[in-house]
């Protein structure tokens, strides 16, 4: 596996992603997606919706409110249990994530379970801890005309949360949907968008945030129907990664979650893990959420979130399977399977971005040959428009020499590169290069 400096660099270097707030020295956590990360992102973005979304008749989509009515997370069980485990070094003072800086425990560690791994503080090597303290992640705002010396009662009224997880958005909506569309069970919403957290310690590029987004789906079935519907969607996610996106099957991993590390609303969880350059991390989880959420939310808002079956009149409230996918953990791992380094005739080395076809920002890149010819100019940028119109993602380049212009298409995944030389002005063909085996071939303009 590819180291991840590599590819952060070349995420900064082609203008991919850069830190968030860069200019002001960065912001932990934060990252800004560039002209090409945006398209890379967007394309991965699409291919999940299309997936999940457009091409079935039994998904529909919402768009809701970042900021939601803040019984939404007591409701959820956010407020009281979204937390990290976070202790503290008494030497220095820095404070960590517990379960991330030692081995061999999990999110529910205790202080004594803590203690027992002789853990040293990764800043200061000092082995002289504070207790374990739950720290909630989520990111507070006030909403309204609250100032800062107002009095405490009046600032705690007007709280407000960035949501933590899309899905309380598609919960929300739930009993809307069923009152205008009307659908049939099983059926799922699904949302894509921003989610926060303040983690304790953000780390491996983009791989935990504090501002991420997140694609996630609320299928909601019949309770007695769960353990298929789940299986069905397991295997969905698998052709969703390994077909559409084109990740390699050996680099995920399936990890069935122990009851004591599921997420307080989970009775089972499958989270699917990758190979990443820093080691095996979750990227995607899919959950059992039983009827936890639409039941408290019954409870909290006193509406009735039961479903009533067209058929046989029957009503209850639905189970849910979920399947949530962090986009940055995908831009990740789809980053980290096509970053390629290849050993050149001159001993020198080649770094290519084997994307699959479908999510390279760019498809083709146009140039002429020599950029002082007027007339290959003239003629490449008639190729360009023409392929531009058909093809939207094209790329237009006549900087340096050709060599250089192959060097950078190859990093930015581009995969074929046209070259327009004097033999076009005569027989209207064309270079085409091919980004991988680097091998040149002629084409008719009208083929391309
Ligand atoms: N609604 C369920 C939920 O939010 P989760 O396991 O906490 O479950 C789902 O998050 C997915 O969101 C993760 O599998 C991961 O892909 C992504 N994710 C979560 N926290 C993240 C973070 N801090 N940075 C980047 N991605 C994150």
């Amino acid at each position: 596996m590819n180291s991840l400096e590599n590819i952060v660099s070349l995420c900064k270097r082609r203008g991919f992603i850069f830190p968030g707030s860069d200019v002001y020295g960065g912001f932990a956590g934060t990252w800004d997606f560039g002209p090409l990360g945006t398209i890379l992102k967007k394309n991965l973005m699409d291919a999940w919706w299309h997936f999940f979304v457009e091409s079935r008749d039994d998904m529909y989509g919402v768009d809701a409110a970042i900021l939601m009515n803040p019984k939404t997370w007591e409701a959820s069980g956010h407020t009281a249990t979204f937390a990290d485990p976070l202790v503290e070094c008494k030497e220095c003072k820095s404070r960590f994530r517990a379960d991330k800086i030692a081995e061999g425990i999990t999110e529910s560690v205790t202080t004594e379970e803590f203690l027992n791994t002789h853990t040293k503080c990764p800043v200061c090597s000092k082995e002289s801890w504070g207790p374990i303290r739950k720290f909630n992640m989520m990111f507070t705002t006030h909403v309204g005309a609250v100032l800062p010396d107002d009095d405490k009662d009046l600032s705690d009224k007007n709280i407000a949360y960035l949501r933590p997880e899309t899905a309380q958005g598609i919960f929300t909506n739930y009993k809307n949907i069923i009152d205008t569309i009307y659908p049939s069970l099983p059926f799922g919403i699904a949302q894509q968008g921003k989610a926060f957290r303040n983690e304790i310690s953000p780390r491996d590029f983009i791989l935990r945030d504090r501002e991420c987004s997140q694609m996630e789906i609320e299928y909601f079935v019949k309770p007695s129907t769960w353990e298929d519907n789940f299986e069905t969607l397991r295997q969905l996610q698998h052709t969703f990664l390994e077909d559409i996106i084109g990740l390699d099957p050996a680099n995920i991993h399936e990890l069935e979650v122990p009851a004591e590390d599921r997420a307080h609303y989970s009775r089972r969880t499958i989270d699917f893990m990758f190979d990443y350059p820093t080691g095996e991390e979750e990227l995607m989880g899919l959950a059992y959420r039983t009827d936890f959420d639409l039941m408290n939310i019954q409870m909290a808002s006193g509406k009735s979130m039961e479903y009533r079956d067209k058929n046989t009149g029957d009503t209850f409230v639905p189970h849910v399977i979920e399947p949530s996918i962090g986009v940055e953990r995908l831009f990740l791992a789809v980053l980290a399977s096509a970053y390629t380094e290849e050993p050149t005739g001159d001993d020198g080395t080649r770094i290519v971005l084997k994307l699959p076809e479908n999510l390279a920002p760019y498809k083709f890149c146009v140039s002429p040959l020599l950029k002082n010819k007027p007339e290959l100019v003239t003629k490449a940028k008639e190729v360009y428009t023409a392929l531009k119109s058909k093809y939207t993602f094209v790329t237009w380049d006549d900087s340096g020499n050709i060599g250089k212009r192959y060097r950078k298409q190859d990093e930015i995944g581009t995969p074929k590169c046209i070259v327009i030389d004097f033999d076009t002005l005569t027989d209207d063909t064309v270079t085409v290069r091919d980004r991988d085996t680097t091998e040149q071939t002629r084409v008719k303009i009208s083929e391309l």
